[in-house]
């Protein structure tokens, strides 16, 4: 035999072993930048039901949000019915007497997409079936009904590895063959940073986020954390995250009741975070102050820059904080967030911060360069780095800028 038939015959074969192998991977490139869209869970609940949904749909478009970035509509937990005598999902029948897939071809109609909640145990957290056991009739049915997002939660897996369940899930997909972002939700027990890159797109954090800027929430065993506790969580995780692979401080609760300086600081240091940004309100009926904050343009650009590295907090001044994120055209992005109740002076001299990134190799000198900077929430430019910084930030609000090198 030929070298040249010889190297045919081994691909062939290789290609043959691969597909009996049932190889199997995550669907690459789906979540390059942070996923933005709503998720019905922080408002909603179990009060789900098509009309609902559609009309979020609806309200999403008409805000400006779609045109603003955000793309998915997810219908969290409690959406599910029984399973059908041979095993398969089907929708609760009075909350979605149209079924799923109608659902899903109204929200493709308005250019979106379409997610949907399971969890790898057998019940979900409000009890309803969940995949265990399930898993590829599951993954079959969510590509059938043109399913483009897959939330997993952890509840009712005792017994299971976290790792192993949320690879069977990924391989299920992946099986079904229509591409969709994986997004675990297994609060962070496992540390899902370290083995969860190849598995899915994003992978949450902690706990669940409850509405307030600064306290915990006892459920009795277990907590809810605040906007300030989910931001301290989970030191030195940042390096694990990047393009196609985020770490997820959970959805927001901009406009489910903090108060507007709240809102803004809790949106801008998700964006900060690079965190999916996943709007949890009632879009049907939010306040002009909410969608204004929803739909800044300028922090959702920090939040989906293409470098996709999370920032991280630079300094302490008493009791604001310094955060930084790097950014792809050479600048950076600094949010100086006052975790205090009362309005705090701000001093900061350029000259006197060298700013480095140790893990993601970033040095920002600005003796050696000076930068622009824009205020990104008054959206006005704010001067250069050649003069000391001076403001004054409210309390529970941020001063977020956006830094560009200045051109020679
Ligand atoms: C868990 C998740 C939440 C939500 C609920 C639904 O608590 O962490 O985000 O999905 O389940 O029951």
């Amino acid at each position: 035999m030929s070298d040249m038939k010889g190297k045919k015959y081994f691909l062939i074969a290789s290609l043959i072993l691969i597909s009996f192998c049932g190889f199997s991977q995550k669907f690459e490139g789906l979540a390059l930048t942070p996923p933005m869209g709503w998720n019905s869970w922080n408002d909603f609940g179990c009060d789900v039901n098509e009309d609902k949904i559609k009309e979020v749909a609806d309200a999403l478009v008409e805000s400006g949000m779609k045109d603003a970035g955000y793309e998915y509509i997810i219908i969290d937990d409690c959406w599910h019915g029984e399973r059908d005598s041979l095993g398969f999902i089907t929708a609760n029948p009075e909350h979605f007497p149209s079924g799923i897939k109608a659902l899903a071809d109204y929200v493709h109609s308005k250019g979106l997409k379409f997610g949907i909640y399971s969890s790898a145990g057998y019940k979900t957290c409000a009890g309803r079936p969940a995949s265990r056991g399930h898993e590829y009739q599951d993954a079959m049915k969510y590509a059938e009904w043109g399913v483009d997002y897959l939330k997993y939660d952890w509840c009712g897996t005792e017994g299971l590895k976290a790792e192993g369940a949320y690879m069977t899930m990924r391989d299920a997909l992946y099986q079904a063959g229509r591409p969709i972002v994986f997004a675990l939700c297994e609060w962070g027990n496992d540390n899902p940073w370290e083995w969860g890159a190849n598995i899915g797109h994003l992978w949450r954090i902690s706990g669940d986020i409850y509405n307030c800027f600064d306290c915990e929430f006892d459920h009795g065993g277990w907590s809810s954390w605040g906007v300030l506790q989910i931001l301290d969580m989970r030191k030195g995780i940042r390096k694990y995250a990047g393009p196609d692979h985020w770490n997820d401080p959970d959805m927001m609760e901009v406009g489910n009741g903090m108060s507007v300086n709240e809102d803004r600081a809790h949106f801008s240091m998700w964006a900060m975070l690079a965190a999916p940004l996943i709007a949890g309100n009632d879009l049907r009926t939010m306040s002009q102050e909410t969608k204004d904050i929803l739909t800044n343009k300028e922090v959702i650009a920090v939040d989906q820059d293409s470098l996709g590295i999370q920032g991280f907090k630079y300094k302490i001044m008493d009791s604001v904080e310094v955060y930084v994120k790097p950014l792809a055209d050479g600048g950076l992005a600094l949010c100086f967030l006052n975790r205090g109740k009362g309005s705090q002076n701000v001093e900061f001299d350029w000259s006197q911060n060298t700013i480095t990134d140790d893990v993601f190799d970033k040095k920002y000198d600005f003796g050696a360069t000076q930068y622009e900077i824009r205020d990104i929430w008054a959206h006005e430019k704010a001067g250069t780095t050649k003069k000391e910084l001076k403001v004054t930030v409210p309390g529970h609000d941020v001063y977020m800028i956006r830094l560009t090198p200045k051109k020679k």
